[in-house]
């Protein structure tokens, strides 16, 4: 099983790069998991420009077919203006529609404050909604009183094992692909497509 985490902070020495690395070193102990973390400020993957995702070349087209050969994911993004970065959002706009199609998803973010932890179930699982995949029910969140001292409060890392259970118990669990009906094909723009 590849494992992949993606973090969506444009910051060096990311929280949620570190909460997204707990949840995949939860994983350890299973020697039929691979784990890789990707974190899109340093991936090298140019902004979404519209055209079909095929057309991509160089680092970008490397981004994609990373996130394409996963098997599972674990997902994070700081809050930025009460929602994922736009950095978090390029990385998704990228993708081909069915990338993610009946994979599964942990959900991870960071905050400032407790303020905007349900853009977990807002903004987050709705953009992983529309890829068709899994969401884990449980996600992670953490804000600055769970960093103090630069290390991770313990109730953060127990709830990093417990997504990391269900991350690997639904993937095992559901067969790849299967995901009910799909949403009608979305043109990007017809101008740019291939003949
Ligand atoms: C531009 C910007 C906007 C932010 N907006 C919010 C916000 O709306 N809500 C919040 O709780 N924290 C907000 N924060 C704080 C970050 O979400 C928080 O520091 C986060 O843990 C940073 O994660 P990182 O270290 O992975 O980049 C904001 C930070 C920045 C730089």
């Amino acid at each position: 099983m590849r494992l992949l985490g993606i973090s969506g902070s444009p910051s060096r020495g990311s929280r949620t790069s570190r909460l997204i690395q707990e949840v995949l070193d939860a994983t350890a102990q299973q020697a039929d998991i691979e784990t890789e973390l990707l974190e899109v400020a340093s991936s090298g993957a140019i902004l979404c420009d519209g055209r079909p995702p095929e057309a991509y070349e160089g680092e970008t087209r490397q981004v994609i077919d990373k996130v394409v050969a996963a098997d599972a994911y674990v997902v994070g993004s700081p809050m930025y203006r009460g929602s994922y970065t736009g950095a978090f959002k390029n990385l998704f706009d990228l993708l081909p529609n069915d990338a993610l199609t009946g994979k599964v998803v942990g959900l991870v973010a960071t905050g400032g404050s407790d303020h905007h932890f349900l853009a977990l179930e807002h903004q987050l699982r709705p953009l992983l909604s529309f890829f068709r995949a899994y969401t884990v029910p449980g996600t992670v969140y953490a804000q600055n009183v769970h960093f103090t001292g630069g290390e991770i409060a313990e109730e953060t890392r127990r709830a990093c094992r417990l997504l990391a259970e269900e991350v690997v118990r639904l993937t095992r669990a559901i067969s790849e692909g299967q995901a009910g009906p799909a949403y009608p094909v979305i043109v990007r723009r017809p101008d740019q497509q291939k003949p």
